[in-house]
């Protein structure tokens, strides 16, 4: 494709996430990258899965610096599914649709950028049932609103309210980047060996061999009554889940695949919580250092612990 050849694309700008998500872990990648497991390093490992793709920092990470032919890319949240397959197949449609959104937003006033904003939150909420499940003119239209909203809203989060509506209100900012043309494009680029799915994660079982790396980042469990760290959806993702979750990991490893999977360390809150040390007992288990809000009432940050669990030995 011509456009990939294009200004300041390709190979020497790197493409990185997009969309601000909740959980995101671009800060964490330095720490991560010590812990991949060494078979990605020598090109034993072929193929790249993330069934909890959000905004897939770890992904963009891997795949530009290891010899990945096949990615696998899934969440369960529809809209965050049809930006990527967007970006994969029309990236110059929704660059088209997100130049208009910015400019119309960009001239007005802060008052009306307000009714603007809460205008297209009305109409998004309004039209998400009439969404098909294929690639259409529609879809591109509806990643853009998306990628406004988020870029847009207070403290850029996706959240949907009990009803699946997004609720987040606006947010003020100066001058709000919503897009950055040449990251899209590469985005894309990068996109275009990636399978991209909408689905539950335990679809990975037909899919992984031992030629597989699957870094798992599911919503984490609150680490407080109060947190919202796992609001992404209207169902959430309660400790069944966790455990349904722990399941599938053990059953992946029984197929010889690499497996590498974060959540918060409940052990912050409560010393004596051994969740997690007992749903993998027998695996890695590492503590690493994380910088993030405890929860959502205080805006305090602070040094917590992450767990990093795998099922490989590592060399740091
Ligand atoms: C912690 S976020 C991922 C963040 C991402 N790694 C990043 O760096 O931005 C968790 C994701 O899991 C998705 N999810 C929740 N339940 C799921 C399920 N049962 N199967 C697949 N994905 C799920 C959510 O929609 C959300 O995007």
């Amino acid at each position: 494709m011509d456009l990939f050849n294009n200004i300041e694309t390709t190979e020497k700008v790197k493409a990185k996430p997009f969309i601000k998500w909740a959980g995101g872990k671009t800060q964490l990648l330095p720490v991560f990258q010590k812990y991949y497991p060494n078979e990605l390093k020598l090109g034993i490992v072929e193929n790249y899965f993330e069934p909890f793709m959000g905004g897939a920092s770890v992904f963009f990470d891997i795949v530009q610096k290891f010899e990945i032919k096949n990615s696998f890319l899934l969440d369960s949240n529809f809209e965050i599914v049809l930006i990527y397959t967007v970006i994969q197949q029309r990236v110059e449609d929704l660059i088209f649709e997100l130049s208009k959104l910015k400019k119309q937003y960009l001239k007005l006033g802060e008052k009306e950028r307000e009714a603007f904003f809460y205008n297209l939150r009305d109409k998004y909420n309004k039209n998400k049932q009439t969404i098909s499940n294929s690639i259409e003119d529609t879809w591109i239209k509806r990643a853009s609103h998306t990628i406004f909203l988020n870029k847009t809203c207070f403290n850029g989060l996706y959240r949907l309210n009990k009803a699946g509506d997004f609720n987040v209100p606006f947010g003020r900012y100066t001058n709000p980047s919503i897009f950055d043309e040449a990251n899209l494009i590469n985005v894309s680029r990068v996109l275009q060996n990636a399978e991209i799915v909408h689905g539950d994660f335990e679809i990975l079982n037909e899919k992984v061999n031992d030629k597989t790396f699957v870094y798992f980042d599911p919503p984490y469990r609150p680490i407080s009554e109060t947190s919202l760290f796992n609001a992404y959806s209207k169902e959430g993702f309660n400790d069944n889940e966790q455990v349904r979750l722990a399941e599938t990991f053990r059953k992946l490893n029984q197929k010889g695949a690499k497996l590498m999977l974060s959540n918060s360390d409940p052990k912050n809150i409560n010393k004596a919580d051994n969740f997690f040390d007992d749903l993998y007992k027998g695996f890695n288990i590492e503590r690493i250092e994380a910088t993030r809000m405890i929860n959502s009432n205080s805006e305090k940050r602070g040094k917590i612990k992450e767990l990093l669990i795998t099922n490989y030995e590592y060399v740091k």
